[in-house]
């Protein structure tokens, strides 16, 4: 278990034997007129109790910085693309969204951060909740010493 200063400051890795990058390709149904995909309870390991969506996002920010003590997300970049830093603790984790027709699963107790957004992205997150403030971990020391 590395030391908390140790996992504040560690470089980002992209390490394929982690279990933290779930990623899920959806049904893509192509179409001259375009393509469509499909989100159904039956695609993503929760039941889906709330849809809300990121979009007209400045350059340069970041969002996220908290975990979830229950909560679970699947994130989509319905347009353009961003990047998920994940950290569960023990390491950091880099993963670029950029298709419409693959998400990332996002377990509770995983601090998330969202950057480089491109322009244009939109960012679906589908919850297997209501919004609960006090499900938030929102400070990275309380979350490393949970
Ligand atoms: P927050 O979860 O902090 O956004 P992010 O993690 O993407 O930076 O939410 C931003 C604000 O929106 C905060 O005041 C709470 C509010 N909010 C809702 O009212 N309902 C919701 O479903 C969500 C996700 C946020």
């Amino acid at each position: 278990m590395p030391k908390k200063e140790e996992i504040k400051f560690k470089v980002y890795t992209m390490e394929n034997n982690t279990n933290m990058i779930q990623l899920i390709t959806l049904p893509k149904i192509e179409d001259r007129r375009g393509n469509l995909s499909v989100i159904e309870n039956d695609t993503i390991p929760f039941e889906i109790k709330r849809i809300y969506y990121v979009y007209d996002i400045p350059s340069g920010v970041e969002r996220g910085g908290h975990s979830h003590k229950n909560l679970k997300e699947f994130l989509v970049a319905l347009s353009g693309s961003f990047d998920v830093v994940l950290n569960d603790g023990n390491q950091i984790v880099n993963v670029t969204l950029n298709k419409p027709n693959v998400g990332l699963l996002i377990n509770p107790g995983i601090w998330r951060e969202l950057k480089n957004f491109s322009s244009g992205a939109v960012c679906l997150v589908v919850a297997s909740d209501v919004y609960i403030e006090e499900d938030y971990i929102r400070d990275l020391d309380e979350f490393l010493d949970s």
